[in-house]
């Protein structure tokens, strides 16, 4: 893999794993939104699902939950996790967005949260979603929309990937992202943001006669 930024991700892993999620309330939220449009015939993926928190209160909503990390340390974390639980529909892969290899028109839901702003082509990833998904298909998205907030991160982004002691930051603004998934085919029909330089919650849908 010529991107070394998953090492910055293994480093991490352990720590991430027992990080408090910041805003609980949007969480629930963002949950809340993306368990109404699953069920037990959905056949969903997740890009860079982490330790798998996500996944692991998702997947008892569905058939089969893909949950995918280029972080072998996230993934080991989030199997462990899978195996106490006893979730046999909840499958992980150690795998990069860019080494997805799944049927066009296949999948019910893609899930990606906060993950976009980490990759170089995100543009390039919601297009693959779009071709992955089955018309009608949904894709939920987190997205910390760097360009449009007040933070030290806008700075620091330039240096990302710097002898691999930053993670990828790609700086992009929520109107540059909601343009991106519309070039991308999706219509996105819930957009919401908890609060000031908070992700964008997105959700945007694989028009049914596509
Ligand atoms: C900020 S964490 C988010 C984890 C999880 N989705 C969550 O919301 O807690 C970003 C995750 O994306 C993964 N990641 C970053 N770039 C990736 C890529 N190109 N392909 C696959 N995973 C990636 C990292 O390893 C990390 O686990």
């Amino acid at each position: 893999m010529a991107d070394k930024s998953y090492k910055f991700w293994n480093r991490m892993a352990r720590r991430y794993a027992n990080v408090e999620i910041a805003d609980q309330g949007a969480y629930l939220e963002k949950l809340r939104v993306m368990k109404e449009h699953l069920d037990h015939r959905a056949n969903v993926l997740e890009i860079g699902c982490g330790t798998g928190s996500t996944a692991l209160l998702l997947a008892p909503h569905t058939r089969h939950y893909l949950a995918t990390d280029y972080s072998l340390k996230m993934i080991e974390i989030g199997r462990a996790k899978a195996q106490a639980a006893a979730m046999p529909n909840l499958e992980f892969q150690c795998l990069a967005v860019d080494q997805l290899d799944i049927v066009d028109d296949s999948l019910d839901v893609v899930i990606a949260m906060s993950i976009l702003h980490l990759l170089k082509d995100w543009q390039g990833a919601l297009a693959r979603a779009f071709t992955m998904l089955k018309p009608g298909g949904v894709l939920f998205s987190s997205t910390a929309c760097i360009a449009d907030m007040n933070s030290r991160y806008k700075h620091l982004a330039p240096l990302s990937g710097f002898l691999n002691l930053l993670p990828v930051l790609t700086v992009f603004s929520q109107e540059e992202l909601v343009q991106g998934m519309t070039d991308a085919g999706f219509k996105i029909f819930h957009q919401w943001q908890p609060g000031d330089d908070k992700a964008i919650f997105i959700a945007a849908v694989k028009p049914p006669q596509s």
